[in-house]
């Protein structure tokens, strides 16, 4: 758990670049960090394992203030990942993933376990990859280490900066899918910071909207789409709220078998964001979506949100 309290940080040149921010990522959380470039997101991300000290307020991980730590050890504990990796170019992929666990001093038969795992786990064989020098992988494969590397001391904490935005479109919304179905297995608590609405929606449980040092609004991707705060954030949404008036019928799934049984239903013509509220009132996991009167498919928290975010199209029944 890492927690914020009354953080702010003002820079030797006057710049105060994080005022007075206070936010609680929990356990297994993946918390994002979103706002316009200069807003104070590194800041913040840096401020958690020292490499930036606080000007005042105070930060904890799992309610110890940060300063009575040991700095070395925090750093271990805490993977991170940056927006252009740095791989030791004359190393080995798996020589380049091992880092932590030496310092970390691990036998080499546990090292060499936790490579193959977290290789295989992220789609990179490690028959064919092990072995290669960085420059012999793309750009996405590189990142994917990078991802790795930070993972493999088993760290409880992950940051994450800006970690896809210099891939390619295709590379990325990979490693978005990777990381969102890496995050269901090992549940770590993540900090992740980018400037993409739709990478934000997509990945995370909460998000923190920043302007210029603050956080100006702090919530679940649902009810961010739903009542953003001001104008600002808004205008960071886009169009997409507009969306929630798109009939329901567009964010169906096929009927599951069996069909479980007491599913609220709503009928095809409703809104978005009427049938999101059914389905909220209803405490169910899915409801039905009924066509004259026949049930044409169901709807998810899930489905919706797949189809509200451009680029998600596998679990929504957008066409
Ligand atoms: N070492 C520094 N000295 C002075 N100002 C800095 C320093 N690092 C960052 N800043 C300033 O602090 C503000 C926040 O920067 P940063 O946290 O990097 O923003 P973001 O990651 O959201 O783009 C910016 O105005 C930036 O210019
Ligand atoms: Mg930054």
């Amino acid at each position: 758990m890492i927690e914020f309290d009354k953080v702010s940080k003002q820079f030797p040149d006057g710049t105060k670049a994080v005022d007075n921010i206070s936010f609680r990522v929990e356990p297994g959380e993946l918390f994002v960090l979103i706002g316009p470039s200069g807003c104070g997101k590194t800041t913040t991300m840096k401020m958690i394992n020292r490499l930036i000290d606080t000007t005042s307020g105070k930060i904890s991980i799992n309610d110890e203030n940060i300063l009575h730590k040991d700095l070395h050890k925090l750093r271990w504990e805490i993977g991170y990942v940056l927006q252009q990796i740095a791989l030791f170019p004359h190393m080995t992929i798996a020589e380049n993933i091992a880092i932590v666990p030496e310092l970390k001093k691990w036998e080499k038969k546990r090292t060499e376990k936790r490579i193959d795992e977290l290789m295989e786990m992220t789609g990179l064989d490690p028959d064919t990859y092990r072995n290669r020098l960085p420059k012999e992988l793309s750009g996405g494969q590189q990142q994917r280490v990078g991802v790795i590397r930070a993972l493999a001391g088993d760290p409880d904490i992950l940051l994450m900066d800006e970690p896809f935005s210099a891939l390619d479109p295709i590379s990325r919304e990979q490693l978005q899918k990777d990381i969102a179905s890496l995050q269901r297995d090992i549940k770590k608590t993540i900090v992740f910071v980018t400037h993409d609405m739709d990478e934000a929606l997509q990945l995370g449980d909460r998000i923190a909207v920043m302007q210029e040092g603050k956080i100006v609004q702090m919530d679940t991707p649902d009810n961010l789409l739903e009542h953003p705060a001001d104008d600002f954030v808004k205008s960071f949404i886009g169009e997409r709220k507009d969306m929630w008036e798109t009939r329901v019928e567009a964010a169906m799934m096929p009927v599951p078998e069996p069909l479980p049984p007491d599913l609220p239903s709503v009928n095809a013509e409703l809104s978005l964001r009427e049938a999101v509220r059914v389905l909220q009132e209803s405490e169910k996991e899915q409801a039905a979506v009924l066509k004259e009167n026949k049930i044409a498919g169901v709807i998810t928290n899930k489905s919706v949100l797949a189809y509200l975010m451009p680029g998600q199209k596998k679990e929504g029944g957008r066409k």
